[in-house]
């Protein structure tokens, strides 16, 4: 994980607590409408992957526990983990990729609906993603995977070498040569591993991605709706496919990169296929970043733009998350993929108690408002959702109240507690159990590992009944809340 030069440890700082009475007249428990819908309350969890599915991307027990538990505290929506739209094998993360899928999804709608007693509304976050290998070794690297061509020979200055020949050169070779034999890609293919971009569009499937990613995401989200989910949110954030159209690294020349009009063409495009299949009474909205937080990415400027399109085209809520990128992400150690979180864009996306000047909490809050109040300012009123160190309800209050955001979210302060929500509203605020910003959860992430929080291993360990990992040392689900 990346660390700010300054290393100030923060601790979490949750302000006062509210009495129940002040809870209820609180904006933050008061319902909002989402296009058609209304939530009981502006509180949100937003996506968050915890690898519970399996290679089949199926709804597992595991899958369904885990929402079951958030459920139970009652926030106004759950926004299920980043879900594939394509039926490939994607590892134990969720599918919505064909019909099949309905079912799981189904039993998972129903199931949050009885765990939170009708109050929370389920929607799914869809998402689309390039291939990504492995870093790989490097003797492999150049035995199998390196295409040799002219270039290296002339680098190199042995023209008639055979492809043996220069395959088995180039392992010999120091980082230096490698440096001046290799392009700039074949060096990060081999040192982070093979990565697609939407810009290698000589590549047929790249090339026609605005073709089939409408009708993909489309399909995604009629069958969410047959499933009883209560809403779409269209993945356009952090390292994946749509993220990266929004890009201003996308420099593809066929009308979808480039200028910035260019580049929100396919998300929009992407969105009206949405629509016209689900219709307008269903909720679609997209979480997008209000910032890349790289180096010549797009900036807040770029996601002011954006977001007036979104809000323009009719989407029905915006969610802003920053960062997450493979630009500057570490090196991965070999045989280990690339984690967008890992450098310093992805330190803006989830940070950490070692921090810098500004800290940890709401380093989201200042981008999202000033976005928030362009897209008032020109009438727009597309509910805005906000994330990112939140863990109070004081701030999440005055946010609201300031015309900050419409809806305050907290990902990892709602696993750390999953009935923070709940407790807060009771008037019940000293018996949350505070995030403290550790990342442990993200290392877990990283590693494709069964998420879980650490302060939950604290806790009554030696209950029999409490379902743990399959090495026995963690619990899977976050301890029930004794009320006091
Ligand atoms: C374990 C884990 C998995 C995550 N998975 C996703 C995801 O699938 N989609 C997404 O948009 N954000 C994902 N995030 C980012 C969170 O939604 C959130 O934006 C981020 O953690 C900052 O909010 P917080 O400070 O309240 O945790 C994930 C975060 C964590 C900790
Ligand atoms: S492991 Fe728990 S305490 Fe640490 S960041 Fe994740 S949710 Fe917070």
């Amino acid at each position: 994980m990346w660390k700010p030069k300054d290393k100030i440890k923060y601790d979490p700082n949750p302000g006062k607590w509210p009495s129940k009475e002040e809870a209820l007249a609180s904006r933050w428990f008061s319902p909002i409408k989402i296009g058609s819908i209304s939530l009981n309350a502006r509180t949100w969890i937003p996506a968050m992957v915890p690898w519970r599915s399996t290679d089949d991307g199926i709804v597992t027990d595991r899958v369904l526990a885990w929402y079951e538990r958030f459920a139970q505290g009652q926030p106004g929506c759950i926004v299920v983990e980043a879900t594939g739209i394509r039926d490939v094998p994607s590892g134990p993360l969720l599918r919505i990729g064909h019909d099949r899928y309905i079912p799981g999804l189904k039993e998972l709608s129903e199931t949050v609906n009885r765990a939170s007693s009708g109050k929370t509304k389920l929607f799914i976050q869809l998402i689309d993603f390039l291939s990504i290998r492995r870093r790989p070794d490097a003797n492999k690297f150049f035995s199998r995977f390196l295409t040799i061509t002219e270039n290296h020979r002339n680098a190199i200055g042995q023209i008639n070498w055979t492809d043996d020949q220069v395959r088995g050169f180039l392992s010999n070779c120091s980082d230096n040569d490698l440096d001046r034999i290799l392009s700039t890609r074949e060096i990060e293919d081999l040192r982070m591993g093979t990565r697609e971009r939407v810009t290698d569009t000589e590549l047929e499937h790249i090339r026609l991605l605005p073709e089939v990613l409408p009708s993909l995401f489309a399909d995604a989200a009629d069958r969410a709706k047959r499933a009883g989910l209560d809403g779409v949110e269209l993945h356009y954030a952090h390292a994946y496919t749509m993220a990266s159209f929004l890009s201003k690294k996308n420099t593809r020349d066929d009308g979808y990169g480039g200028k910035i009009e260019s580049r929100v063409k396919l998300p929009l495009e992407v969105f009206q296929a949405v629509r016209d299949r689900v219709g307008d009474d269903y909720p679609v909205g997209c979480r997008f970043l209000s910032d890349e937080c790289i180096d010549g990415g797009s900036t807040l400027e770029d996601a002011r733009f954006f977001a007036l399109e979104f809000a323009n085209a009719g989407m029905d809520f915006i969610s802003l998350s920053r960062g997450g990128k493979f630009e500057d992400a570490k090196q991965p150690p070999v045989g280990g993929a690339i984690y967008p979180y890992t450098g310093k864009s992805g330190y803006e996306c989830m940070p950490a108690y070692i921090s810098d000047a500004q800290g940890p909490f709401g380093r989201n809050i200042k981008p999202t408002s000033s976005i928030k109040k362009v897209i008032n300012a020109k009438g727009f009123k597309t509910p805005i959702i906000l994330a990112g160190g939140i863990h109070g309800f004081e701030i999440a209050e005055k946010l609201i109240q300031e015309g900050h955001a419409d809806i305050v979210a907290s990902a990892r302060q709602s696993l750390a507690d999953p009935d923070w929500f709940l407790k807060a509203s009771l008037g019940k605020g000293g018996d949350i159990r505070l995030c403290t910003y550790s990342n442990y959860c993200e290392g877990l992430d990283q590693k494709h590992k069964i998420v879980t929080c650490k302060l939950w291993d604290r806790e009554d360990l030696s209950d029999p009944n409490i379902q743990k990992s399959d090495d026995n040392k963690r619990r899977l689900i976050a301890p029930s809340w004794k009320i006091s």
